[in-house]
């Protein structure tokens, strides 16, 4: 049988904050062995890199610029080792994932109409004929309207809170249970209202809601969806 029936494996996950997306998405790729790209990692990185060099978050012009410049590079061992993301030679991973450039992400950079294009583009250039992953918000609806496989993941608040709760010790990241809570309805709102790449469940996308399942089982389910033939 050929594999993914003779089709570029090109696969799109989204899904709002911390609906685990990241992880399956990652999994995915390297189980079929596709590239892997992370489109919420160069938001947050291009945030990140502004606030290094302390430009502010309303100077558009300098964003874009960072945007335009962005080089990252997803790499890391075999899963459950952990994956590096590596930005001017340093892996930045646990750093873009702090409280702080969260909240600077997706109320200020995100909204910037040419940042965006920057990594639509961007994105878009990895696909290469091995095929890509893309995880993200828009990945389905702006970036790979027409991927032959696309993902929207949901889940409950509440497990998305207890993943994100996880996620942060794990990282390193102190915060209190009302911090988390007030800042994922704050990012939930502005990542479905934003004008342009708003989170978005396209009609052809298939819905995985994964609140009362492990992590093994969805992937399952999605591994199946995309070869059925797939042994999990
Ligand atoms: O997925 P992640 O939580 O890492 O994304 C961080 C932020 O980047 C999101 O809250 C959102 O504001 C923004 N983002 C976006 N479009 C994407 C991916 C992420 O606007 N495709």
């Amino acid at each position: 049988m050929r594999r993914f029936q003779g089709l570029t494996p090109l696969i799109v996950v989204d899904g709002p904050a911390a609906s685990g997306k990241s992880t399956l998405a990652r999994r995915l790729a390297e189980i079929l062995d596709i590239p892997f790209i992370s489109t919420g990692a160069m938001y947050r990185a291009v945030t990140l890199t502004a606030m290094r060099r302390k430009v502010r978050m309303t100077d558009h012009r300098a964003l874009v610029g960072i945007a335009r410049h962005l080089r990252l590079k997803f790499t890391g061992g075999k899963w459950p080792a952990p994956m590096k993301i590596m930005c001017e030679g340093r892996d930045i991973l646990r750093e873009i994932e702090s409280p702080e450039i969260s909240r600077n992400t997706s109320t200020y950079i995100a909204n910037v109409p040419e940042v965006r294009s920057a990594i639509v583009e961007a994105t878009r250039n990895h696909l290469t004929s091995r095929g890509l992953v893309a995880e993200g918000r828009d990945c389905g609806s702006v970036i790979f309207p027409a991927a032959p496989w696309k993902f929207f993941m949901s889940s409950s608040f509440q497990s998305r809170a207890h993943r994100r709760w996880i996620d942060l010790r794990k990282a390193g990241h102190q915060v209190s249970l009302k911090s988390l809570l007030d800042d994922m309805e704050r990012r939930d709102r502005e990542d479905r209202t934003r004008p342009k790449g708003a989170l978005l469940a396209m009609p052809d996308a298939w819905m995985v809601d994964n609140s009362n399942l492990e992590q093994v089982e969805t992937l399952g389910l999605m591994l199946r969806r995309i070869d059925p033939d797939a042994v999990v």
